[in-house]
């Protein structure tokens, strides 16, 4: 659900505390009117990291606290230790306690209006104090959640201080790096006092056929008055150009201080339905008139689209048969930490749909809203998952001890503001939960039906499952009846076996694979698949010293796959909907195989800083039509040494070049998915040409010389100049002839001049230990990565690289 501006837009500097008494004045003179402003309340808090006496205290002197903007990770600042208390499982960063304070004015023409303030996530147990009144805590570090202001506020020029107490400092309490601070956006929103109530809108479609749809909105009117109300309830629908396609009138008594829902039906004519590749939207346009004045106005985007599991053939969507091709994904963004930035999700999701992904699953807990609204525009078929433990917990700090007093709270939560996303799929009431394994004891059974029952309360369109590790039909959560759909963790060679164990049940491969690879590293030989026994006394064989793993695709967790294992057993059966392979991208924390030095995981099909690793190409060349020829690994060996060379391809068939001469043509015959020559090496070229139909495609590895430069790509050359926007600019280590040098590790600096600044630096190592917040990086295995983020001020960007001993390299990004 995408809360929109209503047409009386007040920047966030009009909270702002340095704001004029002119401005003021003007501003007021606009806002009379009694609509919904919902403005982004990010700017000049003040932040204390460590705990503070009376930090909610109004009159308490935050002059020398940290001035900095939201969303804010204080963890991703830190410096990797072994024995930070989050473990390495948890990033090895530290976590803590820290305060933020901001103080605003709020105008006396918002006196005759509602003041919410509204968080999109803290981690974790957080506290929220206005002018010193204490507001409430929600220990769940990835829920959404609003307090009202209004009976606290002070108007004109008297200050507001909203302070805010986030606790992190029990650990450990995650299984991967979780991230610390005001990590999500906020939002202030002003309402008349006959309005929409907090994600109160929902929105479904049925009987969709090709010439028409039916739309049901409900709408949760509030009346804060204290008299009856009778409003007129308006819903227009719009298509993506804003052309009204429907509309609808209710006249209605809102009985005094209540909420009320509303129910309307519309039709649309020749609905276009929302898919993967055509996701397209429609907006529900409400209005709230009282008196003949518009008290609100609330925008919610949705789609229209038909869909069904089913036990024999699978997942059709409009009424075709699609394959779920989906990853997990934990939330940190790399260098960035857990803060949140939508240009960094959809450059993620861009990397994924080029490789022919169109499916998310939000491994382990509901994701930022902004990840839903572009899964909406990107066309992804999302997974929701609320809970990575339930009453007994993994870690000793974590969920499990807030479970029995919040989950109820949490899951409503998450259903109610995430209902409307037309990406949204599946809900999942939890991963690998501890009690799925206690046959004896009825406690998870008795939970799903609970959990399941709470969401069915509030959404019966979307199928309800759970990450099952137990695959068996004693498992409680699946054995309660609870679930809509099995969801099997891994077990991808026990799938021949589900229709028999399983009668009449719907299989979705709710987590696949692990397997585990660093880019650009490989051990030979290639073909040999190695995965450890689950016995952690036992050493792990398949990696090396400096905590590398190969990245031909033959290493994997022992209860997991290979991708090459996990994808053709996916493929192979119609009866599995879909798959959501463990990972999309390297993460902070769970660096299995590994412990210190490594601090992040390696079950990525990219790596930390965002670059794919070469199974990528696997996907991309069986999930797209786009013409596929990747060659590896680099071509910097030792003389004579034996080298596997490896090739994904949707080509036919693919002829290999040493220098020329020919080793050979390998056909596809439809069910390897790679092709591989043992070749004897000698320095040079290698080349593989390959052909599909009558399209010839090559690619070639070259052995290359000492590195002698750099070179900066900026993914956008071009950015906005709003304070948020990112240029992901890959540094690369190049010979004098070009080619990207393998091994290289050189030491950059960076500058940064203009407007712009350096957000973060990263390499995609799982084993540097230098900050991600700095202005130089080691190359790993020649690459690394800045992000450059823009100010609000336009103007250019001047990003300059050097390197002892290579020649340096600018770029210029502009920020309008
Ligand atoms: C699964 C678990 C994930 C992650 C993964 C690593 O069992 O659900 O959170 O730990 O293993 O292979």
């Amino acid at each position: 659900m995408k809360i929109q501006e209503s047409k009386i837009k007040c920047g966030p500097s009009l909270y702002g505390f340095f704001i004029t008494s002119i401005s003021l004045l003007i501003l007021s003179s606009f806002s009379s009117a009694q609509q919904r402003t919902s403005e982004l309340f990010i700017k000049d808090w003040h932040f204390n990291l460590g705990d503070v006496q009376d930090g909610q205290n109004p009159g308490l002197d935050d002059s020398r606290w940290r001035l900095l903007d939201l969303p804010h990770d204080w963890s991703i600042e830190g410096q990797f230790r072994k024995d930070n208390p989050a473990g390495v499982g948890g990033g090895a960063l530290p976590g803590g306690i820290g305060w933020y304070r901001k103080t605003f004015l709020v105008p006396t023409s918002d006196k005759d209006k509602l003041t919410f303030i509204q968080f999109d996530g803290v981690y974790r147990n957080s506290e929220v104090w206005i002018n010193g009144h204490y507001l409430g805590k929600r220990p769940y570090g990835y829920s959404s959640f609003q307090y009202e202001l209004t009976p606290f506020l002070k108007y004109g020029n008297d200050k507001n201080v909203l302070a805010v107490r986030v606790d992190n400092s029990q650990q450990p309490n995650s299984r991967w790096y979780s991230g610390s601070g005001i990590y999500r956006n906020v939002w202030l929103v002003t309402t008349g006092k006959v309005f929409v109530d907090h994600w109160g809108t929902f929105i479904t479609a049925s009987e969709v056929t090709g010439q028409s749809a039916k739309v049901a909105v409900k709408t949760k009117i509030r009346n804060a008055l204290q008299q009856n109300e009778t409003i007129t309830l308006t819903t227009i629908l719009t298509d993506g150009s804003g052309k009204e396609v429907a509309t609808t009138k209710s006249d209605v008594v809102i009985p005094k201080d209540s909420t009320y829902e509303v129910a309307q039906s519309l039709g649309i004519e020749n609905p276009e339905l929302w898919s993967v590749n055509n996701p397209v939207l429609y907006d529900a346009i409400t209005t709230v008139e009282s008196e003949g004045k518009i008290t609100d106005k609330y925008v919610t985007t949705f789609g229209i689209r038909t869909f069904t599991f089913d036990s024999a053939k699978g997942f059709f969507l409009n009424g075709k048969h699609l394959k779920i091709l989906g990853i997990c994904d934990h939330h940190d963004l790399g260098c960035l930490g857990s803060a949140i930035n939508t240009r960094a999700l959809q450059r993620q999701l861009e990397i994924l749909k080029s490789m022919g992904c169109n499916g998310l699953r939000t491994s382990h807990n509901p994701p930022a809203p902004e990840l839903l609204d572009l899964c909406d525009k990107m066309g992804f078929i999302v997974m929701d998952e609320a809970f990575d433990m339930w009453m007994k917990g993994k870690t000793k700090y974590d969920y499990h001890l807030d479970f029995a007093e919040w989950h109820r709270r949490d899951i409503e939560d998450m259903v109610l503001r995430d209902r409307n996303h037309p990406s949204v799929f599946i809900w999942s009431i939890g991963n690998e939960i501890v009690e799925q394994w206690d046959h004896k004891d009825s406690s998870g059974d008795y939970i799903s039906r609970e959990l399941a029952g709470i969401i069915r309360s509030l959404d019966t369109t979307r199928p309800i499952t759970s990450n099952c590790n137990d695959r068996t039909p004693d498992n409680p959560l699946i054995r309660s009846g609870a679930l809509d759909m099995v969801g099997f963790s891994y077990g991808q060679d026990e799938y021949s076996l589900f229709p028999a164990k399983f009668p009449g049940k719907k299989l979705i491969g709710s987590e696949t694979t692990s397997a585990l690879e660093t880019r650009g590293h490989y051990d030979m030989p290639s073909d040999s698949i190695k995965r450890w026994p689950i016995r952690w006394d036992l050493p792990f064989t398949a990696g090396n010293p400096d905590n590398t793993v190969s990245a031909y695709d033959n290493v994997s967790a022992p209860w997991g796959a290979t991708h090459e294992e996990a994808w053709s057993l996916v493929k192979k059966y119609d009866f599995v909907s879909g798959m959501y392979i463990w990972t999309g991208f390297d993460y902070l924390g769970e660096p299995t195989p590994y412990d210190w030095p490594s601090r992040s995981s390696y079950f990525g099909i990219m790596d930390l800083a965002g670059f794919p690793k070469d199974v990528y190409y696997m996907y991309q060349g069986e999930w797209t039509n786009k013409p596929v020829l990747h060659l590896f690994p680099h071509w910097n060996w030792k003389q004579g040494q034996t080298i596997d060379a490896w090739v994904y391809t949707n080509c036919d068939e693919v002829e290999l070049f040493l220098n020329g001469k020919s080793l050979g043509t390998k056909k596809k015959t439809g069910d390897e998915l790679h092709l591989m020559w043992r070749i004897t090496y000698e320095p040079g070229t290698l080349k593989a040409v390959g052909h599909r139909g009558n399209e010839v495609m090559t690619d070639s590895a070259v052995t290359a010389g000492q590195p002698t430069k750099i070179v900066l790509e900026p993914d956008r050359k071009v950015i906005t100049a709003d304070g948020r926007d990112l240029s992901f600019v890959t540094v690369k280590v190049l010979d004098d002839k070009g080619t990207l040098v393998p091994g290289a590790h050189n030491l950059i600096h960076f500058k940064i001049s203009g407007e712009g600044k350096i957000a973060g630096v990263d390499n995609g190592s799982e084993t540097d230990h230098d900050s991600f917040k700095a202005d130089y990086r080691r190359a790993f295995n020649g690459l690394a990565l800045v992000v450059v983020q823009s100010t609000e001020k336009s103007g250019q960007i001047k990003l300059e690289a050097t390197s002892d001993g290579l020649n340096g390299s600018t770029v210029v990004i502009d920020a309008k």
